[in-house]
């Protein structure tokens, strides 16, 4: 065995090289456009037209290459020199390669036999194992934005661990984005009460639940199919808990209508590794200490901490003082954001690289799961920086205008600002 590895290494190695010739449409394109566009651009998708045919690729093909070129399509903000992603929707740089030696040589087309689909899994929740569903339709009546957020019973009367989700929207175009969370038991009275206060379904809402309120299951934003939590990690879910979603309803894009949203978990009764989601933030910045002056932009806000004394905090089967595995990031900006990152900064004055998005997009707050996790020991920090333009072409358009700069600071609303680095760990 341990000979045959690096022989069968070699070939896997050399394959490409002895039948690499041309790339051609079937053999080497058509995989890379059905796994990086096809997931979005396909007919009721979330993209406007659908991308997977020869013929698809003609029609849009100075538009597809402009965006690819350009870096907007597919969207994944992030670096990839900052760190192996998985699985992962960006362009990496050798696809890119086959793109354009395909094009120089003249698009062969190719035989359809030699389809055959990139090797690793897609983006997306490969079981599901409960559907939970809002008690009840919502319609939007605020134009252009509504936060509404809204719980739903968990169903079950023993602890369950929750390996994977996907939100599926009643209504594609309303839906802007959506943060996942679950309530711990002892917090659910608290937060049913501003249910029970408003009459229609659910209440509006720019709360989050925050440290032991509950925990963070997710995001989702248009075009994401659900995702895998890493292998043998997974949520605790205890009997008495509820789900709560917020939702952030735009109905600028398209006719308002009821959404009933459904979330898809895949489900366990135990892991190997407990997992906690947590969002990162300065508590001084909470009580208005993140000042984004008017007309400024570079403005820098930026929080370190060593998690692993408080890591009880983010989950209750955390010992504190105990090495932190860091898989997966989620950052939270609102319109004014330029650029993010977060690393972990080592007690030995290196650093490590978690995610660094250069060029923030609001519509795109994607979820960036390492291949490799990393570990987050006592003494290092997790460093948490987020910059804003403020200046009057940064501003964001309402009603057809543009905002005239003036001060912002922190607030869960879109018009205030947020600088939330969220964090999947394991101990
Ligand atoms: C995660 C979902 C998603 C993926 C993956 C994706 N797109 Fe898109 N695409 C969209 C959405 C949504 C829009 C419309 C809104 C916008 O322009 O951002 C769009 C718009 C476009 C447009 C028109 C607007 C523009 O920026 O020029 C082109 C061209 C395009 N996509 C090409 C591609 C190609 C080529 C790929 C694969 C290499 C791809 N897209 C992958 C979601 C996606």
């Amino acid at each position: 065995m341990t000979r045959a590895t690096p022989l069968l290494l070699v070939l896997a190695g050399c394959a490409p090289e002895v039948s690499s010739t041309t790339p051609t449409w079937h053999r080497d394109v058509a995989p890379i456009v059905e796994r990086k566009c096809s997931t979005c651009h396909e007919a009721g998708g979330v993209a406007p037209f659908a991308l997977k045919t020869l013929a698809d690729w003609n029609t849009y093909e100075a538009a597809s290459l402009a965006a690819i070129r350009a870096g907007r399509m597919p969207p994944f903000p992030a670096k990839t020199e900052c760190a192996d992603y998985a699985p992962t929707q960006a362009l990496l740089a050798d696809q890119r390669a086959v793109l354009e030696q395909w094009l120089s040589a003249g698009k062969p087309e190719g035989k359809v036999e030699d389809f055959k689909p990139l090797p690793g899994a897609p983006d997306k929740l490969t079981r599901v194992d409960v559907s939970l569903p809002m008690k009840a339709a919502f319609t939007p009546t605020k134009s252009p934005d509504e936060y509404r957020c809204f719980l739903i019973d968990w169903p079950f009367a023993e602890t369950k661990y929750i390996t994977g989700y996907e939100l599926r929207p009643g209504q594609k175009s309303l839906v802007h984005h959506a943060d996942l969370f679950f309530l711990s038991p002892s917090s659910v009275a608290e937060w049913q009460r501003r249910d029970d206060a408003d009459p229609k379904p659910g209440w509006e809402c720019y709360d989050i639940p925050f440290g032991r309120e509950g925990s963070w299951i997710g995001t989702y934003v248009p075009g994401m199919r659900g995702v895998d939590f890493p292998e043998g990690t997974g949520l605790r879910v205890p009997p008495g808990a509820k789900v709560y979603i917020q939702m952030h309803y735009n109905a600028a894009a398209g006719e308002a209508g009821p959404d009933l949203s459904t979330l898809d978990l895949r489900l366990e009764s135990r892991v190997q590794k407990i997992a906690g989601v947590q969002a990162l933030s300065d508590p001084k910045w909470l009580n208005r200490q993140m000042r984004i002056p008017a007309g400024k932009k570079d403005v820098t806000h930026r929080f370190d901490i060593d998690p692993t004394p408080v890591a009880s905090i983010i989950s209750e089967d955390f010992v504190d003082g105990r090495p932190l595995k860091l898989y997966a990031t989620t950052m939270h900006l609102h319109q004014l954001g330029q650029s993010t990152k977060l690393e972990v900064l080592r007690a030995d004055g290196t650093t490590t690289c978690a995610v660094d998005i250069p060029k923030w997009d609001f519509h795109w707050q994607l979820a960036y799961t390492l291949k490799t996790p990393i570990v987050i020991n006592p003494g290092d920090q997790v460093s948490v920086q987020c910059t804003f333009d403020n200046t009057s072409e940064n501003q964001p358009v309402l009603n057809g205008t543009r905002v005239t700069p003036r001060d912002r600071n922190w607030g869960a609303r879109t018009e205030d600002e947020m600088c939330v680095g969220g964090v999947f760990v394991t101990q």
